[in-house]
């Protein structure tokens, strides 16, 4: 897989900006002046060791946690005021670390359910997931671990997000289906222009799908490059993940 050619749109014109962010669950503070911005057509790679906020983030850009002090803007328009429901409509896709598919609806009826017009329709999913089309007609509960997966992405497309954010969508998955799915999410990114933040502990994998590579610690970003740089020397990162990390093949 080739790396991202840098974002020449980052930051020029700002898609999400979260400027000081405080927020948590009860008395714990998670997100601990927590500062980020997306660019309009970027993709980002949120990066970081086990506990240090990346879910938590997400959940809070799409309201499930709420913020005690600080700023999220959203194509310049405050986020904060924008109820949960409205989220989705306003363009911010999510797809959790749990994946949540719908069990006892068909593929189809999980892709169709929640859609709203844009480029993502069936014909669009399927062509990216060609695996969802043969099991149309499937349960939800019927599908293996990687194919529920593509159905989470599916089903978040066909809300035709702006930006998407997915949690974790390698994680537990066989070294094939990480390869199939990576590359339906290279194709998502690159062909079709979708804009991503991809949450992974498959670092290498994730800076090849985005533009930039941003590193949370305690709740805090705290570096942040181009991810072609990042890859340049993976090294840099070690410190930051904690983990060492293969270059890629
Ligand atoms: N619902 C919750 N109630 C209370 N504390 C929580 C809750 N969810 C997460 N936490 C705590 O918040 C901190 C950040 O968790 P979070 O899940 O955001 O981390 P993460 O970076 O996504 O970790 P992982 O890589 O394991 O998925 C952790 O200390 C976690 O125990
Ligand atoms: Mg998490």
């Amino acid at each position: 897989m080739r790396a991202c050619a840098k974002s020449i749109l980052a930051k020029e014109i700002e898609m999400l900006k979260l400027e000081h962010i405080f927020a948590g669950y009860s008395d714990a503070t998670v997100l601990d002046d927590c500062s980020l911005t997306i660019g309009e057509g970027e993709s980002a790679a949120l990066l970081g060791r086990n506990g240090v906020g990346k879910s938590t983030l997400l959940l809070t850009i799409m309201g499930h946690v709420r913020v005690r002090r600080g700023s999220i803007r959203w194509h310049n328009q405050d986020l904060l005021k924008v109820p949960l429901h409205a989220r989705a409509r306003a363009g911010l896709g999510w797809v959790p670390q749990e994946r949540e598919i719908f069990p006892s609806l068909t593929v189809e009826e999980n892709l169709s359910v929640t859609a709203l017009p844009g480029q993502w329709n069936l014909k669009a999913v399927y062509a990216l997931f060609p695996r969802l089309q043969e099991r149309r007609k499937n349960f939800g509960d019927e599908l293996s671990g990687g194919e529920q997966q593509m159905l989470a992405i599916g089903r978040a497309l066909m809300l035709n997000p702006k930006l998407l954010l997915l949690d974790e969508p390698l994680e537990g998955l066989a070294p094939v289906l990480v390869e199939e799915l990576c590359a339906a999410i290279e194709r998502m990114v690159r062909h079709e222009g979708q804009s991503i933040i991809l949450v992974e502990q498959h670092v290498e994998q994730a800076l090849l799908l985005t533009h930039r590579g941003i590193v949370l610690e305690r709740g805090r970003v705290v570096h942040e490059a181009a991810s072609t740089d990042l890859l340049a020397d993976l090294s840099v990162l070690e410190k930051w993940v904690g983990v060492r990390i293969q270059p890629p093949t």
